[in-house]
């Protein structure tokens, strides 16, 4: 009996601990939230046909190229241990990226130029940084992609042609990113280094993720879209974030107050722009204490975003929000949060975080992209936003096809292959 309640205390404050002191993990795949299935909600297989036809009806529009040039997010770097290999998918390709003996991070093309092999399945990394196929096992520098070695032959006897496309590809701020653009041109500006997470000042409080199905530049357009957040983001998170069950139009007595702007840099730093935000809560009316934020969201390019938060006494942080397309409407997003707050508020600012989020999901995943939108005088500047995003593309830059294939694909630097 006392055994019995001393396990079940322990239960209990484990149970605690997780809910209160462990960094978020809040995981959101595709179909789990963003559509509207209608009463009752389909499930299994019958779900996943949905999400289907869905796709098949969705109105696209006039949509821009699919794939900006710029830095990319594929991964964190604690998913990557010394030689571990993780499959990858950007732009719409399988790639491979690896982890040498000694550290550095290399993404290849997954495809073996030999006979075809997926390096991501079944690889290993050797000779400190190369990556051997498993097929016939050929060996591949992660630095070069040219064969270094073919086992079972003499090292003159290595086709020319045998190398495999390589993607620059940098590790900052515990992320990695990876580095694209249509016309072969090596990266032209780097991703800012937040100096305290380096030194240990700003820890790891927590990550979401999401996949979203709509088109890559929907996302950092938000931050321009100053009306929006008049509207959608209004009622109290305490209401969740699925529009199809909120009374969008009420006046709430738990509300969200927000006050923002949008500006681009200037040269060397055009491919940035900076949205400035102000929020906190009021309950009837009257302002909570502690809900002030005052919020600095640098837009790096089309995949990045630091925003750099003041929580007062609480200390000071910053989430990362980075998108990256996986396909032509199809986007991985994750915020991570590093900071000086306690685990909890942590945990608490990034969970209303993803539930106003989450209510944008619900709008781009069903929305068409609108190429001349009727304005009215008092919507933010997204006219500015959308000349500012236009330089991330270039007349090569791919293109989705009526019949869903691409003008062109993505490629790497040293990739002169045409399939
Ligand atoms: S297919 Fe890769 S070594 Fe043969
Ligand atoms: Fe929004």
């Amino acid at each position: 009996m006392a055994m019995t309640l001393i396990i079940g205390v322990f239960m209990l404050l484990y149970g605690l601990y997780c809910y209160l002191v462990r960094p978020l993990n809040r995981v959101k795949n595709l179909g789990d939230l963003g559509f509207f299935f209608g009463h009752p909600e389909p499930k299994g297989k019958y779900k996943e046909m949905q999400i289907e036809r869905m796709k098949k009806l969705r109105v696209l529009g006039d949509i821009p190229p699919v794939f900006p040039n710029g830095w990319f997010r594929i991964a964190e770097t604690d998913d990557l241990k010394p030689k571990q290999v993780l499959p990858i998918v950007f732009m719409g390709q399988n790639l491979t990226l690896f982890r040498s003996e000694n550290g550095s991070v290399h993404v290849i093309n997954s495809y073996c130029p030999h006979l075809g092999a997926n390096f991501s399945v079944g690889g290993r990394v050797v000779d400190n940084n190369c990556i051997q196929c498993p097929f016939h096992g050929w060996i591949f520098s992660g630095e070069t992609g040219k064969c270094t070695r073919i086992p079972y032959s003499n090292s003159d006897k290595i086709p020319e042609k045998a190398t495999v496309p390589v993607w620059p590809v940098v590790e900052v701020n515990r992320h990695i990113f990876i580095w694209y653009h249509c016309d072969g041109i090596p990266p032209t500006w780097e991703i800012p280094q937040i100096p305290e997470i380096d030194t240990g000042e700003w820890t790891f409080r927590g990550r979401t993720e999401h996949d979203v199905m709509c088109h890559i530049q929907e996302i950092p357009e938000n931050g321009a879209d100053l009306a929006h957040l008049h509207y959608l983001h209004i009622i109290g998170i305490n209401e969740g974030c699925d529009i199809t069950k909120m009374e969008l139009s009420k006046k709430p007595s738990i509300r969200h107050v927000w006050n923002g702007s949008w500006e681009p840099e200037q040269e060397p730093n055009k491919h940035i722009g900076c949205m400035y935000l102000e929020h906190f809560l009021t309950v009837f009316g009257i302002q909570v204490p502690g809900t002030y934020v005052k919020l600095k969201a640098m837009q790096i390019g089309p995949g990045i975003v630091h925003m750099i938060f003041d929580f007062g006494f609480l200390g000071k942080g910053i989430v990362f929000q980075t998108v990256t397309p996986e396909d032509a409407v199809h986007q991985r997003v994750r915020f991570v949060m590093y900071a000086q707050t306690t685990a909890l508020y942590a945990k608490i600012f990034m969970l209303s975080e993803a539930y106003q989020f989450e209510r944008d999901i619900y709008v781009w995943t069903n929305k068409r992209y609108v190429k001349n939108p009727l304005y009215c005088k008092d919507d933010g500047p997204i006219a500015k936003h959308r000349r500012w995003f236009g330089q991330f593309y270039t007349d090569n830059s791919p293109r989705l096809n009526k019949d869903g294939s691409l003008t062109d694909r993505p490629k790497s630097l040293n990739d002169v292959n045409d399939w």
